[in-house]
C-alpha cells in the first residue's frame, strides 16, 4: 500500500484537538477529520473543485428558513440520515422498523376520535380506511398511544408546502383503544418528489437520480414507556420502491391494500420497543 500524501497535515489537525474538553467531540472530529482529509486526497481535489464544494454547501445554508431544512434533505439523499437510523434501531423484527422522519411534520396535530378522516377538503383520490393495533414486541396491546400522521395530497403536496391546501389537511393524532386498536379514514397515498428547487435538487440532477419518494403515509407512535416510533407504510407496486430517493424503504413497511365490505382497506400492526 502506498504512503498517503502529507500525513503530517492530517496527524497536526488531529493532534490539536486533544485538549478538547468533550471526549466524544474530540473523538467524532478526529474520525470525520481523517475521512475528509482521505476523501480529498483520493480525489486530487483541485482548487476550483473545493471552490464549488463551499460554493454549494454555502448555497445549502442560504436555502434553509423556519419551513425549510435542506442540510436534512442532503443528509437524506446521500443514505446519511437512513444510515443513522439503521445504526440506532433495532432490526431484530421484535419491533417495527423505523425510518426517516422527513421535514413535513408539522406539530401535534388535534387529537380525532377514531375512524374520523383526516381529510379537511375533498380530494380526487381513491379512499382508504386504515386500521390496524398497537403493540409491545410480545403482542400485547398498548392502550392510549398517541398515533400521529401526515401524508401529501394527490398533487404530492403537504399542506405545508401548498397555499392552496388548508392548514392541517391530511395530518392527525389518534389514541389507540383499550384493546390497541386504532383506524382512520384518509386516501391512497401517491408518489411524489422531494423538493427539488434547490441545491439538493441541482445535485440529484447533476448524479443522474431522480428525486421521487414512493407513495407513504407517515407514522409517528408515543407511548409512556416505550421508545418512540417514526415511520412510514409504503403500498405495494409502487414504481419507486426500489429506488426511493431518500433510501427509507424497507420491505417489512410494504403493505398491500385490500378490498372488503368497507371498501378498499389497509391493516397493520405497528410493534413498539420498551424504553432503554
Ligand atoms: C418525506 O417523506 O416527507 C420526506 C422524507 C425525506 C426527505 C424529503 C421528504
Ligand atoms: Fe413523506
Amino acid at each position: 500500500m502506498t504512503q498517503p500524501i502529507f500525513p503530517e497535515i492530517t496527524e497536526d489537525a488531529v493532534t490539536r484537538m486533544k485538549s478538547a474538553a468533550n471526549p466524544r467531540l474530540r473523538e467524532v472530529m478526529a474520525i470525520i477529520t481523517r475521512h475528509l482529509h482521505d476523501a480529498v486526497r483520493e480525489a486530487r481535489l483541485t482548487e476550483e473543485e473545493w471552490g464549488q464544494a463551499i460554493d454549494y454547501l454555502t448555497r445549502t445554508g442560504q436555502t434553509c428558513s423556519a419551513t425549510r431544512q435542506e442540510f436534512i434533505l442532503l443528509s437524506d439523499v446521500l443514505g446519511v440520515s437512513m444510515l443513522v437510523d439503521a445504526i440506532n434501531h433495532d432490526d431484530s423484527g421484535a419491533v417495527t422498523a423505523s425510518t426517516v422522519f422527513g421535514p413535513f411534520y408539522s406539530g401535534l396535530q388535534p387529537e380525532l376520535p377514531a375512524g374520523s378522516s383526516i381529510l379537511k377538503r375533498e380530494e380526487p383520490g381513491e379512499d382508504v380506511l386504515m386500521s390496524g393495533h398497537i403493540l409491545d414486541a410480545d403482542g400485547k396491546p398498548i392502550e392510549a398511544a398517541l398515533i400521529e400522521v401526515w401524508q401529501t395530497a394527490p398533487n404530492g403536496l403537504y399542506d405545508v408546502q401548498d397555499p392552496e391546501q388548508p392548514a392541517g389537511h391530511l395530518r392527525a393524532s389518534f389514541r389507540s383503544a383499550a384493546d390497541g386498536s386504532y383506524r382512520f379514514r384518509s386516501l391512497l397515498p401517491v408518489y411524489y418528489p422531494i423538493p427539488g428547487d434547490g441545491p439538493v435538487g441541482e445535485l440529484l440532477d447533476a448524479m443522474g437520480r431522480h428525486p421521487n419518494r414512493p407513495a407513504h403515509i407517515h407514522f409517528m407512535i408515543s407511548a409512556p414507556g416505550y421508545r418512540r416510533l417514526v415511520t412510514h407504510l409504503f403500498v405495494a407496486g409502487d414504481p419507486y420502491l426500489e429506488s426511493d430517493a431518500v433510501f427509507g424503504v424497507k420491505p417489512e413497511l410494504i403493505v398491500q391494500p385490500e378490498t372488503s365490505a368497507e371498501g378498499l382497506g389497509i391493516r397493520y400492526d405497528f410493534r413498539l420497543a420498551q424504553d432503554a
